[in-house]
């Protein structure tokens, strides 16, 4: 079974930074996840929030700033002074940081209105960067992980639900992935075993508990992805 850092190790340092990275090689994690997103210049990055109001206090869009303005900006206070020097880090700079260490699942946050830009530079970078083999696509946008698919059928991809569908199979047809990524309060029996009886994999988010750990485990799930390692 998969184990996963969510956004890193995100429960003992920032989210989505280099230290929670480092911190998921050290501990021995299988994965890490991460979210990301496209500057005003066309630069892919790793972060989660569409704003930065959480994570630095400041009232600004993500799709509003370039590279430069947000390579400025402190990402490790809010969780603790000592993570200070974190900045937000792009795409391919995590790629370089993990792809011989780890395999990594890319969340594409939702874009509508910028898919096919924020598409082709992913598939740019996981070709420069020659990483195909480790990594996991998934997205709450369906449509873009099948535009992702049509155009690179070796890449895995995987469909993301907050809520159980009702034939989450159809979901994963249509969108033509290779797995599910379901909330964690939805998995039950029914579902793992439906799931790969199909020959499809699930790897379900985020687990921050032993007893739902132990739960999940039990059902035969893929992965678990979690923000404390130390739960697995
Ligand atoms: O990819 C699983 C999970 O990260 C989806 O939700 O909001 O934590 O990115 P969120
Ligand atoms: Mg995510």
């Amino acid at each position: 079974m998969l184990k996963v850092g969510h956004r890193g190790a995100s429960g003992i340092a920032p989210e989505n930074t280099k230290a929670a990275f480092l911190k998921s090689i050290k501990l021995g994690l299988d994965m890490v996840e991460l979210d990301i997103q496209l500057t005003k210049d066309n630069n892919l990055i790793v972060f989660h929030d569409y704003d930065l109001k959480r994570i630095a206090g400041l009232d600004e869009k993500i799709s509003n700033m370039t590279l430069i303005e947000l390579k400025e900006i402190d990402i490790g206070s809010w969780f603790s002074d000592e993570f200070s020097d974190e900045r937000i880090l792009t795409l391919k700079e995590v790629i370089n940081l993990l792809k011989d260490k780890m395999k990594i699942n890319i969340e594409i946050k939702i874009n509508q209105q910028k898919s096919e830009i924020i598409m082709a530079k992913l598939l740019d970078i996981l070709k420069e960067e020659e990483y195909e083999e480790g990594v996991i696509i998934s997205s709450f946008d369906h449509r873009i992980l099948k535009l992702i698919k049509r155009k690179n059928y070796s890449l895995r991809t995987a469909v993301l639900i907050g809520a159980l569908p009702v034939n989450p199979i159809r979901l994963i047809q249509e969108a033509e992935a290779d797995g599910i990524h379901p909330h964690y309060l939805t998995v039950n029996r029914a579902l793992v075993e439906e799931v790969k009886d199909y020959g499809y994999f699930i790897n379900t988010w985020t687990v921050n508990s032993k007893e739902e750990v132990d739960r999940l485990v039990k059902l035969g799930v893929d992965g678990i992805m979690s923000d404390y390692p130390e739960l697995f």
